[in-house]
C-alpha cells in the first residue's frame, strides 16, 4: 500500500490516529474538570504504567480537553536532577497567556506574573555568574514578598493560589501537566504535594495531572502519606483486543482499506496491544501489504521489519544508555524473568539476582539504582525489579552476549 498514506506513528509521544481504548479516563477527566471548575472537591489524575503504553499521548489529549474547556494549562517534562522551579515557571506563564485574553482586568494579569516573574528568579539562587543567570521571558517587573521565599513549599502554594485566582475570575482553571513524574526529586514532589493539598482545601481550581512509570504512586505515597487521598491513580495498559482493533481498524479504513480477521489476529498475537507495538507492526504491515484487504500472510512478511525496527528504536536505544555493569545486571533480570506462558516478564527478586552474578547484594545496589534512575528497570515491591520496557526481557533474551 502507499507508504506516502501510511497512517501509523509509532514514536515517543507521537499522537495515534486513533486514541483507542481510553474512553473512561476522558470520560474522568471532564467530571474532574467540571467540578474544580465549580469549586467541588475532586481529586486529580496521575496515570501510570510502563513505556510505550500511551501516557505522554493521553496527557496531551487530557491537556486539549482542558484547553477545550478555556483552561488554562501548561506542560513540563520532569528530568532527574532538575529542579522545579524553572519548568513550573515557564508552564504557569503558559497557563497565564491562554487565561489573559478571557480576564477583564489586564492589571490584576500583570499582578501575578510579576508573582511568577519574583517566583521565577529564585531559580537564579546560588548562581553566582552573571552569564549562567536565567532571565524569565515575563514582561512585568517582578512583586516582592510573595512566591520569593526560597523555600519551595511555600512558594508554590503562593503562586498557584494567585495563579488559580486568575481562572476563578474567568470562571475556568488551571491544569499543570507533568510527564515522567517519577523523575522529580523527592523535596520537589514534597512541596508540590503539599501544594496541591492546600489548593484543594481552600477549593481553589488548580490541579496537577501526572503521568509516570508504574512506581509513580509509591514516589507520591513516600513523599506525603495523604497522598492517595490526593490523586487517582489510573494505571494506562495495553489495549484490549477490540480497542486495538480500532486502534489499526479505524485510521485504515479512512483510506479506504480493510482488515481480514486472521491478520488482525496475528497482529494482536505480536503486539500484545502495548500500543507502540500496535502502531509498529501495523506500519510495517501496511508497507507490505499489496492492496486491501491486508492478509495474515502480509503480516507474516512483515514482521520482521516491524521486529527489526523495535529491536532498534524502541529496545536498543534504551540498552544503549546503560553502562557495561547496568547491562550485566539487566540480563541477568531477563534470564530469571523469563516466564513461560506469560506475555509479561516477571518481577525478579533482587536476591535471585546477586546470586546469579554470584556477587553480594550490596555491591549491586549502584547498578540497580542507576537503572532505576535512567527509567529501565522500577521496584514495585519492596526487594524486587521489573523492567519498566514491555517485552524487554525476552529482547534482551534473544541478544548474544
Ligand atoms: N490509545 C492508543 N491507541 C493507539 N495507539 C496509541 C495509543 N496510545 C499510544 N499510542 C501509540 O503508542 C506509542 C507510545 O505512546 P507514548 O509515547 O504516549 O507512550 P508512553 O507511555 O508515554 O511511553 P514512555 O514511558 O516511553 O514515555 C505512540 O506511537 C502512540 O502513537
Ligand atoms: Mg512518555
Amino acid at each position: 500500500m502507499d507508504p506516502v498514506r501510511n497512517p501509523y506513528a509509532p514514536g515517543a509521544g507521537q499522537r495515534p490516529p486513533e486514541l483507542a481504548g481510553r474512553g473512561r479516563e476522558l470520560d474522568v477527566f471532564d467530571v474532574v474538570l467540571e467540578r474544580v471548575a465549580r469549586g467541588r472537591p475532586e481529586r486529580s489524575l496521575v496515570l501510570t504504567g510502563l513505556r510505550g503504553v500511551g501516557k505522554t499521548v493521553l496527557l496531551n489529549t487530557l491537556r486539549s480537553a482542558a484547553i477545550g474547556r478555556l483552561w488554562g494549562t501548561g506542560k513540563i517534562e520532569a528530568r532527574p536532577d532538575q529542579s522545579l522551579r524553572r519548568p513550573v515557571s515557564g508552564a504557569l506563564h503558559m497557563a497565564i497567556r491562554e487565561l489573559a485574553p478571557h480576564h477583564r482586568d489586564p492589571d490584576r494579569v500583570d499582578e501575578v506574573l510579576g508573582v511568577l516573574k519574583a517566583f521565577a528568579l529564585r531559580a537564579n539562587d546560588g548562581n553566582a555568574k552573571l552569564r549562567d543567570r536565567w532571565a524569565p521571558g515575563i514582561d512585568v517587573p517582578p512583586a516582592r514578598g510573595r512566591a520569593d521565599s526560597g523555600d519551595i513549599e511555600i512558594d508554590l502554594v503562593e503562586l498557584f493560589t494567585d495563579a488559580a485566582s486568575l481562572a476563578t475570575d474567568v470562571g475556568t482553571g488551571i491544569a499543570l501537566f507533568i510527564d515522567e513524574m517519577q523523575d522529580l526529586s523527592a523535596t520537589d514532589v514534597s512541596a508540590l504535594c503539599a501544594a496541591c493539598h492546600e489548593l484543594s482545601q481552600l477549593g481553589a481550581p488548580l490541579i496537577v495531572v501526572g503521568a509516570g512509570l508504574p512506581h509513580l504512586p509509591a514516589v507520591l505515597s513516600a513523599a506525603k502519606s495523604y497522598s492517595e487521598r490526593l490523586f487517582r491513580y489510573a494505571r494506562i495498559d495495553r489495549l484490549d483486543r477490540d480497542a486495538a482493533d480500532l486502534a489499526l481498524g479505524v485510521p485504515a479504513e479512512r483510506e479506504g482499506v480493510e482488515y481480514d480477521q486472521e491478520a488482525l489476529d496475528l497482529l494482536y498475537e505480536k503486539s500484545g496491544g502495548y500500543p507502540y507495538f500496535v502502531q509498529a507492526y501495523g506500519k510495517a504491515t501496511w508497507d507490505h501489504a499489496p492492496q486491501t484487504p491486508i492478509t495474515a500472510d502480509d503480516v507474516r512478511v512483515a514482521a520482521p521489519e516491524a521486529e527489526g525496527e523495535l529491536a532498534v528504536g524502541f529496545f536498543g536505544s534504551r540498552f544503549e544508555r546503560a553502562t557495561p555493569a547496568e547491562r550485566e545486571y539487566m540480563r541477568a533480570m531477563a534470564a530469571l524473568s523469563d516466564d513461560p506462558g506469560n506475555d509479561m516478564d516477571a518481577a525478579v527478586p533482587t536476591s535471585e539476582i546477586a546470586i546469579s552474578l554470584g556477587r553480594k547484594p550490596a555491591s549491586l545496589s549502584p547498578a540497580r539504582d542507576a537503572l532505576i534512575k535512567k527509567g529501565l528497570i522500577y521496584s514495585g515491591e519492596r526487594g524486587t525489579v521489573a523492567f519498566t520496557v514491555p517485552h524487554f526481557g525476552r529482547y534482551l533474551r534473544t541478544q548474544p552476549v
